[in-house]
């Protein structure tokens, strides 16, 4: 059975290879390899500790870590589902869990940034797209939002 608990320290070295994973295997196709590589460069364990420290970062647990969110009230970051667990209702379970905690802080809307290759998920969510943001680091991102209530 899956549960979701919040990030332990010795969850980094786990959460940075699985993010690197879905940057290497699934983004990859959406992004040219020298920014994938400075994606996953960014995403190394010292830095999952350092984004733990500052958002509330949650993991999905089954045999192991399977997927992971992180939340700063109602912006949403480092959505990213084990490419061996993908469509197996991971990402929903997960956003569903920080959608339902903002609502609970009296948040009305939910925000993300996602990549082109998760752009089409974050739709299916129910998301409507508000802007486009292109970074050095990341590339092209859509920005989104979603009413909570
Ligand atoms: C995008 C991602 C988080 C989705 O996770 P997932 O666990 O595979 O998604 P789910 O199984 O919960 O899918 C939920 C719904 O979204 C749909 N969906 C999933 N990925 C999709 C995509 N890339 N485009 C369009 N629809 C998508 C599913 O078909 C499903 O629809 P349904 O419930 O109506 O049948 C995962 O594919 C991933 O980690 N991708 C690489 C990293 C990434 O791009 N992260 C996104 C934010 S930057």
């Amino acid at each position: 059975m899956t549960t979701i608990r919040l990030f332990q320290d010795e969850d980094a070295p786990t959460v940075a290879e699985l993010i690197g994973r879905c940057l290497r295997e699934v983004n990859s196709r959406d992004y040219p390899a020298e920014l994938i590589e400075r994606m996953c460069a960014h995403f190394d364990p010292p830095r999952i500790r350092e984004l733990a420290g500052q958002r509330e970062m949650f993991v999905a647990v089954d045999d192991g870590v399977l997927a992971t969110v992180s939340r700063d009230g109602n912006k949403v970051y480092t959505m990213f589902v084990d490419p061996a667990a993908h469509g197996r209702g991971l990402g929903r379970l997960l956003m569903g869990h920080i959608e339902g905690l903002a609502a609970a802080d009296g948040f009305d809307h939910m925000e993300t940034g996602a990549s082109i290759t998760g752009h089409g998920f974050y739709h299916r969510l129910g998301y409507a797209d508000v802007r486009v943001s292109e970074t050095e680091d990341f590339g092209l991102n859509y920005i989104l939002r979603k009413a909570l209530r």
